[in-house]
């Protein structure tokens, strides 16, 4: 399965831990563990074209021109609860970053529809990259109001990273916000009668806080 513009990362290490995550005897901590350091992995792929600045450093042996990260141009935005499951796994790779959030749940007496209850970003958002997080992208609605919301502060550079994805969600956010990049640990195959991902991981909010 392939869309526009989505980068599903296919490596032997990503299956075998997304395979223990998705176990139902995972618990919490593993599951928590497990969470960050596929966003870990999932970072490294979303940052393959970033540019760099030029500097020039000094080895033990000579001088050399090299490539320097300006961290403050990026800011990470989880979608609140369960994007905060891959914050800490991310900060880890650009630890100066800002970090934004976005507070949303499917509401399932409505047609699973996204209702926003929290909105922070940080000053100059409009200047950065921002990379939204979420481990989930099931019907994609959530996906959607989040990037139409950042797109609202004026931000041009838009990535979205998820762990597992549904086919129905991605033809939703790729057809509404063709110019953002997903970036997914999974494409699985389909969502069930309640909007969940099938064979998915539950409901990564209360595997990551414990709720249930
Ligand atoms: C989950 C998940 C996504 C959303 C995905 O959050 O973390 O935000 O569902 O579903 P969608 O693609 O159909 O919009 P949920 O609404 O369960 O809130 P929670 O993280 O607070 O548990
Ligand atoms: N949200 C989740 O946490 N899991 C799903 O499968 C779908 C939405």
């Amino acid at each position: 399965m392939s869309f526009n513009n989505v980068i599903e990362l296919k490596h032997p290490l990503i299956e075998h831990k997304l395979g223990i995550l998705r176990k139902k005897e995972t618990g919490t901590k593993e599951f928590r563990e497990l969470a960050n350091e596929i966003g870990v992995f999932l970072c490294y792929k979303a940052m393959e074209d970033i540019e760099l600045e030029e500097t020039e450093i000094e080895t033990p042996i000579c001088k050399m021109k090299t490539g320097k990260l300006n961290e403050d141009k990026f800011a990470f935005v989880p979608i609140l609860r369960a994007g905060m499951g891959i914050l800490d796994g991310v900060i880890s790779v650009i630890p100066n970053a800002k970090i934004g959030h976005i507070g949303m749940y499917r509401d399932d007496s409505n047609g699973y529809k996204p209702v926003n209850y929290f909105f922070k970003v940080p000053k100059n958002i409009e200047e950065k990259e921002v990379i939204i997080l979420d481990p989930m992208l099931a019907t994609g609605g959530s996906a959607i109001d989040a990037i139409d919301l950042i797109k609202e502060k004026g931000v041009k550079k838009i990535k979205f990273i998820c762990i597992i994805a549904a086919p129905e969600g991605l033809e939703k956010v790729t057809q509404k916000h063709p110019d953002v990049k997903i970036y997914c640990a999974h494409i699985d195959e389909k969502l069930n009668e309640n909007a969940y991902i099938v064979p998915g991981l539950g409901d990564a909010g209360d595997r990551i806080f414990g709720t249930k």
